[in-house]
């Protein structure tokens, strides 16, 4: 079964493929601070750290699909909270500057699940500056939902600063997902919800290359109906071609300010060559459920092997200097040592205490960087020890043995009603990182250093400066 959905998949790669070596035939061969004369168009766009690359069968983005289309009430479609320049999703800057712009009016700034809480007062807008406020700093929305029937547990308290959030609907802040790369999802949406697996509980056992379409086509109608408010169901036509066009999206970041051309010298950024990339769920994976029986290689990245070249640290180019470094931070994500404790749906499942890994144990699908198979974990993001003030914390009791969990976001658990899946999350792909911060689930990291920051200190790595800057260099390169 896996192997026909790994030739399916294939298949469809190749043929994307082939039209994007034609769409991107020419020569590339501008770096620094200008675009690539041959991909001068529509499908590149500038960041903090240079030029991010969406390549599509059709070398253009189309416009015209219903993405980009209000569908409901509120004036807002897809592009409201998915956009290309942001790696299709947002950053908070972007939203910031939306927020000037309108003075808090454009459709982003909706009630609905944008403010703090949907009963914030709106009026003004210094009013709307505090409603927003977690929009404006973090990118993230306001998801609500019930605790679910049947948990393993119930809700004991809740500090909510905003004074909204009960049993009926807890209050979830997350960060909207990239809506590209999307074939190599193994779960949608944080916390699984929106995958669809019929025999299976989200988030199990992954998903198969046939069932992406049908998980889209879920969460975009839940999308058009919650997000955009829509009173009904949209059109079955109007759902495919929305899934159609965010399932041919490839992005990644083409050119480095630094490093210039990312695809060069033996570089392999940059979407056109991201779009080639072998995939078939559970490839390379970690606990070796490989379906293809191949073992489990730390080297998930291997896209700037060409430039870890010892000699181009010392070179008098800063260009060379700065593609030293990505090669160097690209080597400490495949292999420098992390001892992996505490981590439940890793450490607990495998019965192995500590599990001495690296970033690709969890970050495992080659040159993408999601986990191969779904697999929700809980590295800590949402514990009450990372709690800030700006976000509410829920306390859990569970029934059977009167233990308590205080979180600001139960995550898979709110699905499942499981004591063991509170806090776990997806890994999301890493593609295209350096347009769209901040990072996590719940937009804690305000930047790829304080991402790299944060890995240090949980699990007592004991980085070097310069290692964290080199890992930083190579996160901001994909
Ligand atoms: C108001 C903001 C907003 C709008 C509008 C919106 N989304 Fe999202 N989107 C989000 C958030 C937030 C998440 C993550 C929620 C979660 O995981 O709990 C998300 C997640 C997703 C994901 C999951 C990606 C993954 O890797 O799991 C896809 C796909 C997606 N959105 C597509 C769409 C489409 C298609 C539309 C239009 C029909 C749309 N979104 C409209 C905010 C929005
Ligand atoms: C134990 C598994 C695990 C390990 C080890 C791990 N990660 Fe993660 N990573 C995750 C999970 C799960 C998330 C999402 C967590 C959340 O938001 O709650 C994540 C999120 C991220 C993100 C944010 C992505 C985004 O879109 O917001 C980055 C960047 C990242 N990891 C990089 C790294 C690097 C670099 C390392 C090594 C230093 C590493 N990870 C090690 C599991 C892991």
């Amino acid at each position: 079964m896996f192997h026909h959905h790994a030739i399916h998949a294939g298949a469809r790669l190749a043929a994307v493929a082939a039209l994007l070596l034609l769409a991107f035939a020419g020569p590339a061969s501008a770096h620094g601070d200008r675009p690539p004369p041959a991909a001068a168009d529509s499908a590149v766009t500038a960041n903090p750290s240079g030029w991010l690359q969406t390549s599509t069968p059709s070398g253009r983005i189309d416009t015209g699909n219903p993405f980009f289309a209000s569908l409901g009430s509120n004036g807002r479609s897809c592009d409201s909270c998915h956009r290309q320049a942001e790696g299709w999703t947002i950053s908070a800057a972007e939203v910031r500057e939306r927020f000037r712009q309108s003075n808090g009016t454009d459709p982003i700034f909706a009630l609905v699940d944008g403010a703090v809480s949907p009963l914030a007062d709106v009026s003004s807008v210094y009013a709307r500056r505090i409603a927003y406020a977690m929009l404006l700093k973090r990118g993230v929305l306001r998801i609500g939902m019930p605790m679910p029937a049947h948990a393993e547990f119930k809700l004991t308290a809740v500090d909510d600063p905003y004074g909204y959030a009960s049993a009926r609907e807890l209050s979830l802040f997350r960060r909207p997902l990239p809506a590209t790369n999307l074939i190599w999802d193994t779960a949608v949406m944080w916390d699984g919800r929106e995958t669809f697996a019929p025999f299976k509980p989200p988030m199990d056992a992954g998903i198969d290359i046939g069932d992406i379409d049908a998980s889209l086509a879920s969460q975009a109608r839940d999308a058009i109906l919650g997000h955009e408010q829509a009173g009904k169901v949209p059109d079955a036509s109007v759902i495919d071609r929305i899934v159609e066009f965010e399932s041919h999206l490839f992005t990644a970041q083409m050119v480095d300010r630094q490093a210039g051309q990312l695809n060069e010298d033996g570089g392999m950024g940059g979407a056109s060559i991201l779009a080639q990339q072998r995939f078939w769920v559970g490839i390379n994976d970690t606990l070796d459920n490989d379906p293809t029986g191949e073992p489990f290689d730390p080297r998930a990245m291997r896209l700037f092997d060409s430039w870890n070249d010892p000699r181009a640290s010392l070179s008098r180019d800063p260009r060379d200097r700065a593609r030293a470094a990505i090669a160097r931070g690209e080597q400490l994500f495949n292999h420098m040592p992390i001892d992996i404790s505490g981590v439940a749906g890793l450490n607990d499942v495998t019965g192995v205490p500590v599990i001495h890994g690296s970033c690709s144990s969890c970050h495992n699908a080659p040159n993408i960087g999601n986990h191969s198979v779904a697999l929700p974990v809980n590295i800590g993001i949402a514990d009450a020890s990372r709690r800030t003030p700006d976000l509410p914390l829920y306390t859990l009791t569970r029934y059977s043995t009167g233990e308590v969990v205080r979180t600001t976001d139960p995550g898979l658990a709110m699905l499942t009603g499981k004591w063991a899946d509170i806090g776990k999350f997806k890994g999301p792909i890493l593609r295209g990182l350096a347009a769209r911060a901040p990072y996590f689930h719940n937009g804690a990291a305000a930047t790829l250093m304080d991402v790299v920051d944060f890995y240090d200190s949980r699990f007592d790595i004991g980085m070097s400066a310069r290692q964290k800057s080199d890992l930083v260099a190579f996160l901001s390169a994909l």
